[in-house]
């Protein structure tokens, strides 16, 4: 068992934690809102009382994201996310940790088989209101989902940024911010963009986005880049 040396806050990121190993290494990590429990096998770490989760950035690209310094992380204390494509609740349960109890993570998935895994995530944390419904059709969860101040997008479909746009005019705050994974294989996306880069941007644009980064996810994922972008002029 490798021993911990120190767990310090990270300095740019809000509720990020940087776990210092005795061989040197050195881990990103969230704190555990649910102690004791593990969502896909991470390393736990107890430091001065307290349990941390290991966030590992070849299972989460936003954890991914965060070591490729992207501009900011808007997903803090108390905050309302709303997150596309929840999957079995890997990336939602860092999400979870962040916002902490009284924030709320509303995860959308349409596929019964993972949502299964989600359920089970969710009964130990009961800030994830799982959602068992289609990101294509918002008025679907219209009812449940409120005003949010983050969107999160990992649904990995080839018109994502247009299911963004129709999500964003029914639940996203004006100035509120976008996580969007987004497929591409250029490393500098911004000097030699792909094709299909380029048309999420053009229309994340058109429905009212402004770009604020975008950063390649190599080397923890050779195929996706983060684009992080503000809603609305305010
Ligand atoms: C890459 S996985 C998500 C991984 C997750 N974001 C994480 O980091 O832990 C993409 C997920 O999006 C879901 N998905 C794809 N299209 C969707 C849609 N239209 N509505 C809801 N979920 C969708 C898939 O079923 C799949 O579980």
């Amino acid at each position: 068992m490798i021993e911990v040396t120190s767990i310090k806050p990270h300095e740019k990121y809000g509720g990020v934690y940087l776990v210092e190993l005795e061989d040197g290494s050195i881990k990103l990590a969230t704190k555990n809102i649910a102690p004791g429990k593990r969502v896909y096998g991470e390393r736990l770490y107890t430091y001065e009382g307290v349990e941390y989760r290991e966030w590992n950035p070849y299972r989460s690209k936003l954890a991914g994201a965060l070591l490729k310094g992207i501009e900011g992380l808007f997903i803090s204390r108390d905050v309302k996310v709303l997150y596309l494509g929840a999957g079995s609740g890997t990336t939602p349960s860092h999400v979870s940790d962040l916002v902490g109890e009284k924030g709320v993570v509303y995860a959308v998935e349409f596929a019964p088989r993972v949502i299964r895994d989600l359920l089970r995530v969710c009964e130990d944390r009961k800030n994830i209101i799982p959602l068992l419904s289609d990101a294509r059709f918002p008025q679907k969860y219209s009812h449940i989902v409120p005003l949010v101040d983050v969107l999160y997008a990992d649904i990995a479909q080839p018109e994502q940024a247009a299911i963004v746009n129709i999500n964003a005019k029914y639940f996203l705050r004006e100035g509120g911010y976008l996580y969007l994974a987004i497929k591409s294989r250029s490393i500098d996306v911004t000097k030699e963009p792909d094709e299909i880069y380029k048309r999420e941007i053009d229309t994340l644009t058109r429905g009212g986005f402004e770009i604020v980064d975008v950063v390649h996810l190599d080397p923890f994922d050779k195929d996706h880049a983060m684009v992080l972008a503000r809603y609305g002029k305010s």
